[in-house]
């Protein structure tokens, strides 16, 4: 990888949106040039709302790209059982003063890989809605993607049914769509994120760093803690965070190249992401798919970031 990564972050903030968000401003090792955000967790307005007042606690002064409020073909679908009725339920917020891009998201997309003077990762925290739309009326552009490192799928299970994880459930036409686009993926499907578990004594680490934004971001922990923990999990799995500490730190991670292809047609298995672990197709792998993680180094990571953007 060269540093910095240049990325476009396109998310449906979410809690671990959010925190996703943290990571790739406090690095080095990534240079934020756009957000843009999809419906998902919460309706576009909602999503977007919380992507400017993230973007305003975090410091991260870049333009905001809002999507378009359904998925290409399925009805929307949000998830206020995890992320609350605002989609980030829990600490109070500072207002946006940051303000949103006069373009739509795809429109931001577009106009931001047209100005780079490098090909540019996409990182996708939700839904693929935006980049699906954006191959299909830019396909020109697709030279100037790098790659697309994403949270969503599962090779071994799904979380919204038995097969599908949520962001691909929600949208499989789009995801489709991303995976068949020939663009190197990388998928962190829960089958690592399900491994990166945050526990009580790792957010009581971070507010013991002091200052709003740890004491913030232990709050978001600590609810989806809770939540998790009221479904049978052991911590929080911080999902989507790993699509963007891949990019900053790729040696804390184990991965598997493969073949993966979404199923947009099964009556119990739509929005699953089929990989091809025995290597049966015979097909070129088009998916860096995300297997294992170092727990410890991912909490020092974001630890550290929480740090960084408090105390400088
Ligand atoms: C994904 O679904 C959302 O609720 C989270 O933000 C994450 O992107 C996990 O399945
Ligand atoms: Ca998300």
């Amino acid at each position: 990888m060269t540093y910095p990564v240049p990325i476009i972050y396109d998310g449906d903030p979410g809690h671990d949106d959010a925190i996703a968000m943290l990571l790739a401003k406090a690095s080095d090792n990534i240079d934020v040039l756009a957000v843009t955000t999809c419906c998902g967790n919460q309706t576009i307005e909602k999503t977007t709302y919380n992507a400017q007042r993230v973007c305003t606690l975090i410091g991260l002064d870049v333009p905001i790209g809002m999507g378009q409020a359904r998925p290409l073909l399925a009805q929307p679908m949000t998830a206020p059982n995890i992320h609350g009725q605002s989609g980030l339920d829990g600490p109070r917020l500072p207002e946006p003063e940051v303000g949103l891009s006069s373009l739509r998201a795809v429109a931001l997309m577009a106009k931001t890989l047209q100005e780079a003077e490098r090909p540019v990762t996409i990182v996708s925290t939700g839904p693929l809605t935006n980049t699906a739309a954006l191959l299909l009326t830019h396909p020109e552009l697709k030279a100037k993607i790098e790659r697309i490192s994403l949270m969503g799928g599962g090779i071994a299970h799904g979380n919204w049914t038995p097969a599908a994880e949520f962001n691909i459930l929600v949208d499989p036409e789009a995801a489709d769509i991303v995976f068949s686009s020939g663009i190197p993926i990388v998928m962190a499907g829960l089958d690592v994120t399900e491994q990166a578990l945050i526990y009580e004594e790792d957010f009581d680490r971070i507010r013991a760093l002091g200052g709003e934004i740890a004491r913030v971001v232990a709050e978001w922990l600590d609810y989806f803690y809770q939540f998790h923990r009221s479904i049978g999990y052991i911590g929080a799995p911080l999902h989507d965070p790993c699509a963007v500490a891949y990019l900053i730190a790729p040696e804390l991670f184990e991965f598997q190249d493969y073949y993966v292809r979404i199923d947009t047609h099964g009556e119990f298995t739509r929005g699953a992401t089929v990989a091809d672990i025995n290597r049966q197709t015979g097909i070129a792998p088009n998916a860096r798919c995300l297997t294992g993680i170092d727990r410890q180094g991912f909490v020092d990571l974001l630890a550290e970031s929480v740090r960084r953007l408090s105390h400088g």
